[in-house]
Formats: C-alpha cells, sequence, structure tokens
C-alpha cells in the first residue's frame, strides 16, 4: 500500500530563495528562533523589512535543546501574540522552532508533552523554516528531538502537525558553515539517505528520493568539505531529498542508537552516524541485500560490501572518527542506551538487534 507522501506545503531550493521569507508570513506579530551564528544575518537582512510589524528574536538555540529552550522561546512567543514562528539554523533551532510553532497555543508544560503526558491537538502557529546546515532535514520532517536535561532523555516530540508552512533552503545560509560542521552534518544526511532507502517502510517514492540523495552526498561530500563552495549547493539538495525521503520511511538502527549515545556522551549527532554507520550497515548486509545491491549499483560500487567500503574511506577524508574512544563510552552506558534506543527508527531497521547483539556493536565501535 503506498502511503501519503507527509511534507511541507511549500518546499523551495535555491540560492537567495531566502528573500522570500517576508512575503511569505501571513500578517501579525513573528517570532524567530535561531543559531547563535544566524543572528547578524537576520538583524541586517530580514528585521530592517519587517517594518512595523511586531517581532522577538530569540537567538543561541544549544545543541541538542533541552526542554527549557522550548519554554522560554514559546513564553517569548506568547508575548508578542506571534502568529508565526521562523526556525533560522542547524537542527536544533530548527526543531525549537517547530515545536514551539504547534505549542504556542497548548496548555500545559513543554514536558506534558515530550512524555506523552498530553497530545497536540492540531496545528500551532505558522511555521517557516530556513536550514543553515546541510544535514538533519529538520525543515522538511514532523518531529522535533528535545532533550531533557533532567533525566538523560533525547527524544522526538511528535504530534498534530509539525510540518513547515514553508521551507526556505537556501545553499547560500550553508556557505557559512565551517568544514567540520559540513563534514559532520553531511555525513548525517548521507546516514538518513542510506537508512531511508534499506528501511523497512521504504516505499518507491521515498527510494527514489533516498536514492539519489545518497549519490549527491557521496559523491559531493568531500569537495564541499574541502572549500568547493558550488559542490556545497550539491550536498544540500542532497540533504534535502534525503529528508524528503526519510520523512516517509523513517531511519534504522544509526540513528535508534544516535540518539541515546549522543545524549549520555555528548557527541555530535552527525559524529555518531559517522561511527556507527559502516557497523550498522554490515549487521544489516544479511537482512537487506537486495535493497543493499541496488543501493551500490546506483552509487558506483559492485557491492555493498565495496560500498561499505567507501563510506569509510570518506569518513577518513572527513577527518570523522571511527570510534567513541575519545567521548569515553563503556559498558557502564550499555543500560541507559539499550533502554533509551527503542524508538521508531529502531523500528524501520531491517535487521533486529535483540540487547546483546546491541552491547556487542558497541563494544565493537567502543
Ligand atoms: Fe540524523
Amino acid at each position: 500500500m503506498m502511503t501519503p507522501v507527509n511534507l511541507p506545503a511549500e518546499i523551495h531550493f535555491g540560492r537567495g530563495i531566502r528573500s522570500r521569507l517576508i512575503q511569505a508570513l501571513p500578517p501579525g506579530p513573528v517570532l524567530f528562533i535561531a543559531g547563535k551564528h544566524s543572528r547578524k544575518r537576520i538583524e541586517e537582512e530580514v528585521i530592517p523589512r519587517l517594518e512595523e510589524r511586531e517581532f522577538r528574536l530569540f537567538c543561541g538555540v544549544s545543541p541538542e535543546p533541552p526542554l527549557e529552550e522550548v519554554e522560554q522561546a514559546r513564553e517569548l512567543g506568547r508575548e508578542i501574540g506571534a502568529v508565526s514562528v521562523v526556525g533560522w539554523g542547524g537542527g536544533s533551532a530548527i526543531d525549537v522552532a517547530k515545536s514551539v510553532a504547534v505549542l504556542l497555543p497548548c496548555p500545559g508544560t513543554v514536558a506534558d508533552y515530550f512524555y506523552g503526558r498530553r497530545t497536540i491537538p492540531g496545528k500551532g502557529a505558522f511555521f517557516a523554516a530556513l536550514p543553515t546546515t546541510a544535514g538533519t532535514g529538520a525543515e522538511l520532517t514532523a518531529n522535533a528531538v528535545l532533550r531533557d536535561p533532567a533525566t538523560d532523555v533525547k527524544q522526538s516530540l511528535r504530534g498534530g502537525d509539525m510540518l513547515a508552512d514553508i521551507a526556505l533552503i537556501d545553499p547560500d545560509l550553508v556557505r557559512d558553515c565551517p568544514p567540520d560542521v559540513i563534514a559532520g552534518s553531511g555525513f548525517d544526511a548521507l546516514t538518513q539517505a542510506i537508512e531511508s532507502f534499506l528501511s523497512r517502510k521504504a516505499t518507491p517514492v521515498s527510494r527514489l528520493l533516498a536514492g539519489q540523495a545518497a549519490e549527491k552526498l557521496l559523491f559531493h561530500l568531500q569537495n564541499a568539505f574541502e572549500g568547493n563552495l558550488e559542490e556545497l549547493d550539491f550536498v544540500t539538495e542532497g540533504s534535502m531529498l534525503g529528508a524528503a525521503a526519510f520523512g516517509q520511511s523513517g531511519l534504522g538502527a544509526v540513528h535508534g542508537l544516535a540518539h541515546p549515545i549522543g545524549s549520555i556522551l555528548h557527541v555530535p549527532h552527525g559524529v555518531c552516524c559517522a561511527i556507527l554507520l559502516p557497523e550498522v550497515l554490515r549487521w544489516n548486509l544479511p537482512a537487506a541485500r537486495d535493497a543493499f545491491t541496488e543501493l551500490a549499483g546506483q552509487l558506483g560500487c559492485a557491492s555493498p560490501e565495496e560500498l561499505i567500503d567507501r563510506i569509510e574511506s570518506l569518513r577518513k577524508m572527513l577527518q570523522l572518527p571511527e570510534n567513541f574512544r575519545r567521548y569515553g563510552l563503556e559498558a557502564r552506558h550499555h543500560a541507559f542506551i539499550l533502554a533509551n534506543c527503542r524508538s521508531g527508527s529502531m523500528k524501520c531497521n531491517p535487521r533486529e538487534l535483540s540487547d546483546a547483539e546491541v552491547s556487542e556493536l558497541l563494544e565493537r565501535v567502543s
């Protein structure tokens, strides 16, 4: 059965496309939620064009954003009666903005919805997303990854209608990223594309998008990392297509494990993906050989094994680590990871992992 395609109502891609933001917003107060590096650009390019419109700027969203920041930003939005929320930044800023937009009219605390004590009833404020990294795909998805520092739980806020009303994906914004961010977020995007392709819930539509995404990322990421900014446009496009794919198909065990590991050891998400992807692919191979062979062929590799080698070479060229040694992953962390890895992503993984098998896999990347 084909499921409907869940994507923002409007997706615009291209250099300079961010200039369409103001005209896309409905009349009324607007709350901007941004990463710390985006403040200058917003103040110079956007705020002068708001004219009489009331606004607030919540700037400096933390990585792995804590629930408290969503609360603070929601308060700021309520102060001005915001009718639109603009998320401008990396995945964290967009996820906070997405959460604030949908929870603006809702009673109770953000934690009530994060832990499922209350259900998000529907649509919140108008929501526009402008990504400044090519990787997370948060601008196209209907969930927001948040963290509760009190419990170290990192999981998705879901429910109601959390998709952006408009996503403006402008490669010019990504050009501000330093190379290590291009490497990490790009590897996240590559992981998302590959996990989407191999997902149990993949559809012909999601596979088409995921294959295209993986191709653009695998072929262009290294050059973008080395400073060829034209190549970054392909990486940004690949990230967008991958997000459109996994929004339909879900992900896999890399993402299932990356969330609790990232949460407890504070490993950047893209780095988690880079460490876990080859090992998880080796595990998945016996259960997904046909799809894996198809993907390898699309990417110019003679076999899935050759594709895994190629991914490992890319990881090395991007100067990303091959294990969690520097982050101190130890056996004592396994219980927390096991207790928190059974998310929707894990259910999409093509081959099941028992608790003992997860522990063995973690040993191999420690
Ligand atoms: Fe990811």
